[in-house]
């Protein structure tokens, strides 16, 4: 049996709530169009019979603080469109826009301008770096649209660009920059203002794949440190699942699904859903916790002989510290000796993977037929995966083709 543990829910309250959020472009869209809308016309219907079209129908989520949250559809989903309704560069034709409790649909210009000043920044796929400006100017003009200081505005500036690793880069031209470099000062101007909120729409899209696949982790390391609240729009499924704490799937201006990579990629909502996860590799993107069993565990000071029974059941014990730390593995072979303590027969040589991690990391470290251990951030036992509930799951799970190359350091 597989015991599935959903990823630790740590976020507190949502940052950014909408509430059946529409956006329909033309001439008059809260008359007529808005009202087929409702009465649940699609798209194509509405634009036939009123010229009209559909960005955004209906949509309602919490993002919440400090998640990174990933939408995807396909071309003309309504991505775009709805992360433009976030920052009110769309005016929403229904519904509400919430940030921190605030509705941002109704508040003044005044007060908006502050909004987005204090709250929100966005990236783009192609954004225009200034080609006679420095690469600290370019990261602090937000900050000059802002009237901040000179002097401040570079203190921040250069802050911002030592986060996305270019802060050698400051006093450079962009020419004097690869497009994966360019892209970081992009990161590094959204980043200068401080924002709760930053808006990537296809930030990484133009990116070469090696450089692109460094952004992504570069991303969920700047993240672990700044924790902002990321709305990111991709095309990319596997950049999705990589870089999302949940993902939404888009069709048609609507919501599909919203969930874990995990959960939507074992359990698609629709047809729609399943057809875009076909092409994923399992193994690369579920998470170790989704296969891990519960580990049978003893502490250094136990008999041998008090193990042997256990030890042969479940084919390895692990044994653990005081804090739950595995510390040594006990399996078979270790039993000859047939007496003294755990202790004095372990291997002490245990394979340690998180629980986080992707599947495909763990083939190779239970290659030689070893339980692998499963820790939590503090490096303690969670569970643990045996060589056997690997092969059970390749039937779920691809294997990689070269599972050597895919172990990151
Ligand atoms: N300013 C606009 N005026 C009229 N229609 C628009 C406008 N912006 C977007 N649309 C339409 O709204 C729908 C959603 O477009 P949107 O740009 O949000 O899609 P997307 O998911 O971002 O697509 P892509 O992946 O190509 O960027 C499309 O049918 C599009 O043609
Ligand atoms: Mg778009």
């Amino acid at each position: 049996m597989l015991l599935i543990h959903h990823r630790e829910d740590t976020f507190v309250d949502a940052k950014i709530q909408l509430r059946d959020v529409v956006k329909i472009f033309g001439r008059q869209p809260r008359g007529r169009p808005l009202e087929m809308l409702k009465q649940g016309a699609s798209n194509g219907e509405v634009r036939d019979e009123t010229g009209h079209v559909v960005g955004v129908s209906g949509v309602s989520l919490d993002i919440q603080q400090g998640e990174v949250f990933v939408v995807m559809g396909l071309s003309g989903s309504g991505k775009s469109t709805l992360i433009r309704c976030i920052n009110r560069i769309h005016e929403v034709t229904d519904g509400e826009v919430l940030i921190d409790d605030e509705d941002i649909t109704q508040v003044s210009v005044e007060r908006l301008r502050q909004i987005r000043r204090q709250k929100t920044a966005m990236v783009f796929q192609h954004f225009a770096l200034f080609p006679h400006k420095t690469v600290v100017e370019n990261a602090g003009y937000g900050l000059k649209v802002q009237a901040v200081e000179p002097s401040e505005r570079r203190e921040r500036a250069m802050d911002a660009l030592d986060l996305v690793g270019l802060a050698e880069w400051g006093d450079r031209y962009p020419h004097n920059l690869s497009g994966g470099m360019q892209q970081r000062v992009g990161l590094a101007r959204a980043l200068a203002t401080d924002p709760d909120i930053l808006l990537m729409d296809e930030a990484f899209s133009a990116l070469d794949p090696l450089i692109r696949r460094e952004m992504q982790n570069e991303l969920l390391t700047l993240q672990q440190r700044v924790k902002k609240t990321i709305v990111f729009i991709t095309h990319d499924l596997n950049e999705a699942l990589r870089v999302g704490s949940r993902v939404m799937i888009m069709k048609e201006g609507r919501a599909v699904q919203v969930g874990t990579p995990t959960e939507i990629v074992t359990e698609p909502e629709d047809q729609y859903v399943a057809d875009f996860m076909a092409d994923v590799d399992h193994a690369k993107v579920l998470p170790a916790s989704f296969v891990m069993q519960q580990a049978t565990t003893a502490s250094p000071s136990t008999s041998v002989a008090d193990l042997s029974d256990e030890v042969d059941e479940h084919g390895a014990v692990f044994i653990i510290d005081d804090e739950g730390r595995p510390i040594g593995l006990l399996r078979p072979p270790d039993l000859r000796s047939g007496a003294g303590t755990v202790q004095e027969v372990m291997s002490d040589d245990v394979p340690k993977a998180r629980d986080t991690a992707a599947i495909a990391t763990l083939f190779q470290l239970s290659g030689d037929g070893h339980h692998v251990a499963i820790v939590d951030e503090e490096g303690r036992l969670l569970g643990a995966v045996s060589p056997l509930d690997i092969l059970a799951t390749l039937g779920e799970v691809e294997v990689v083709d070269d599972p050597q190359s895919e172990v990151p350091a």
